[in-house]
């Protein structure tokens, strides 16, 4: 796959409402997890949108696509991330909120690098805060109010993100 090919797929969908914008997230995370030799950097969804705009409503939806009650999804506000294991397939969701950093240089020694792994899903509340410190290699999500609920459009970095985005698209077009 090529670069072009990468910029070209960028999917808008709209969301009447939270339990829309979870369903969402639940069947990106369904699409990652049923993917044939998933890359060795799992996947990095890279959250963008204001205040209240659903970033965490649709984190609660991907902890949904891994067996994960969502009920303990919250933002992470006092520490750097929440880590949830998934039921089965030692799969994780790591949840970041990079809103409350002040430098890039915090992201090191909190061991965020350390998060990146084949079998985990990293979802980064406020990521384009810090986008040089996130692999190239990721979907980039961005919720913005529309008069009716949310718009979602989503775009892949690199080829891993695009194959997730494209098993993603195809599964929500069933
Ligand atoms: N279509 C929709 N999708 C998601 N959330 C919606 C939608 N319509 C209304 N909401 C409401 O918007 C709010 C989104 O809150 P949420 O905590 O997910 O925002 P956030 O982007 O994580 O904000 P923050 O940057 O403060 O972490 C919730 O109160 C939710 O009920
Ligand atoms: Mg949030």
């Amino acid at each position: 796959m090529d670069d072009s090919e990468i910029s070209e797929l960028r999917p808008c969908f709209h969301s009447p409402d939270p339990e829309a914008t979870r369903r969402y997230g639940e069947c990106l995370a369904r699409a990652w997890r049923g993917m044939d030799a998933p890359g060795p950097g799992g996947l990095v969804v890279s959250l963008r949108g204001d205040l209240g705009a659903g970033k965490t409503v649709f984190v609660k939806g991907l902890a949904r696509g891994l067996g994960i009650d969502e009920s303990r999804v919250s933002s992470p506000t006092f520490v750097l991330a929440n880590q949830y294991v998934g039921r089965e397939e030692g799969l994780s969701l790591h949840h970041v909120d990079f809103y409350r950093l002040e430098s890039p240089d915090e992201l090191e020694s909190m061991g965020f690098f350390d998060l990146i792994g084949p079998r985990v899903l990293l979802a980064v509340e406020w990521g384009p805060k810090f986008a040089g410190e996130l692999p190239s290699d990721r979907l980039e999500l961005e919720l913005q109010p529309d008069r009716e609920g949310r718009v979602l459009q989503a775009r892949a970095g690199g080829p891993e993100a695009a194959r997730v985005l494209a098993a993603w698209s195809a599964s929500l077009a069933e």
